[in-house]
């Protein structure tokens, strides 16, 4: 009797441990390991070199990295889709990739923009952006992240000529469609040289309501690995704004372009007051010498940290 006793109770702690096991687990976000985005780089660099020294819309180059980033996607599992859009005599494309799973009614979205211009092979803009959110959703499924809402990511097409494809992907959907997504965050130039940390500012005019707390959630993200940041209006440089446009809520975060970084800046964040924070931005040496690793980490942690926040 007293083993039998013991027992069920011995049995009574196990089934409480499993049911605490079973229990939906608030997951860590994963630390990004900046060594794979770089390997993502490596390749848009390669394919660059393979086709003429760019990934611009309608050249060779573009319609390579859609394949690539397609082909890394649909072996993690993701139900990915191209879409074709015309722009200036050239087809264009978008690759939009689901993960299954997740309330369909409820999606967060992350996005950059994976064309280049034509005069360099573009990795700090947009490779960085694009090779980090390919990173992070080959992380969700590399950590077997059972999110809560339903996640999708996008790379768009022909940004450099007038944010033409995230406009195309936009107007392709029915306004139930639209209603669906929650938050579209962006990322557009996250590794530059001499780097800075700014989020989107989601009181600028024209944010569309929720962006607010986008922007303080990527700022509590940066906050969590001890890196200060700065807003910044993005204004219509970039493809959150067809999604804003449509009353979805938006922010993103950006390492700086052809801003000088100012001395205040650089107390803050190192680096060289009056350079460029990207002196090579929408140039032929945009190539992988261009680009800060530790900003590509931390904006990259930055995005994981905000999606698992958010899809959870
Ligand atoms: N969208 C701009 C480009 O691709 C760069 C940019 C990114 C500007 C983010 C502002 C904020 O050239
Ligand atoms: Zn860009
Ligand atoms: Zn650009």
């Amino acid at each position: 009797m007293r083993i039998l006793i013991a027992l069920a109770a011995a049995l009574m702690v196990t089934g409480t441990t499993a049911a605490q096991a079973a229990a939906p687990a608030v997951l860590a976000a994963p630390n990004i390991n900046v060594a794979n985005v770089q390997a993502h780089l490596n390749q848009f660099q390669t394919i660059a070199n393979n086709n003429g020294g760019n990934r611009a819309h309608g050249r060779p180059g573009f319609k390579a990295s859609i394949d690539w980033v397609k082909s890394k996607l649909d072996a993690a599992g993701f139900a990915t889709r191209v879409q074709s859009f015309t722009y200036g005599g050239a087809t264009g494309y978008n690759l939009i990739a689901d993960y299954p799973g997740g309330d369909a009614n409820n999606v967060v979205m992350l996005g950059g923009h994976l064309d280049s211009v034509t005069r360099g092979p573009g990795i700090n803009d947009n490779g960085s952006g694009s090779a980090s959110i390919l990173e992070v959703a080959l992380q969700v499924k590399a950590t077997g992240f059972k999110p809560t809402k339903h996640l999708r990511f996008g790379w768009w097409g022909a940004e450099e000529l007038g944010l033409i494809g995230s406009k195309a992907y936009v107007k392709s959907l029915s306004s139930t469609e639209k209603s669906k997504i929650k938050a579209y965050l962006n990322f557009d130039m996250t590794g530059s040289p001499n780097p800075g940390y700014f989020v989107y500012n989601g009181r600028e005019a024209g944010s569309s309501p929720g962006s607010v707390e986008l922007q303080q959630r990527l700022e509590a993200a940066f906050t969590a690995i001890n890196v200060k940041t700065e807003l910044t209006n993005v204004d219509g440089r970039s493809d959150h704004a067809a999604f804003s446009s449509a009353g979805i809520a938006t922010s993103g975060t950006y390492a700086g372009g052809d801003e000088r970084k100012t001395a205040a800046q650089v107390a803050k964040w190192g680096g060289t007051a009056g350079q460029y924070m990207d002196r090579c931005y929408h140039q032929a040496c945009d190539t992988t010498s261009n680009i800060n690793a530790t900003a590509l980490d931390r904006h990259a942690d930055v995005m994981a940290i905000a999606l698992w926040g958010l899809a959870a």
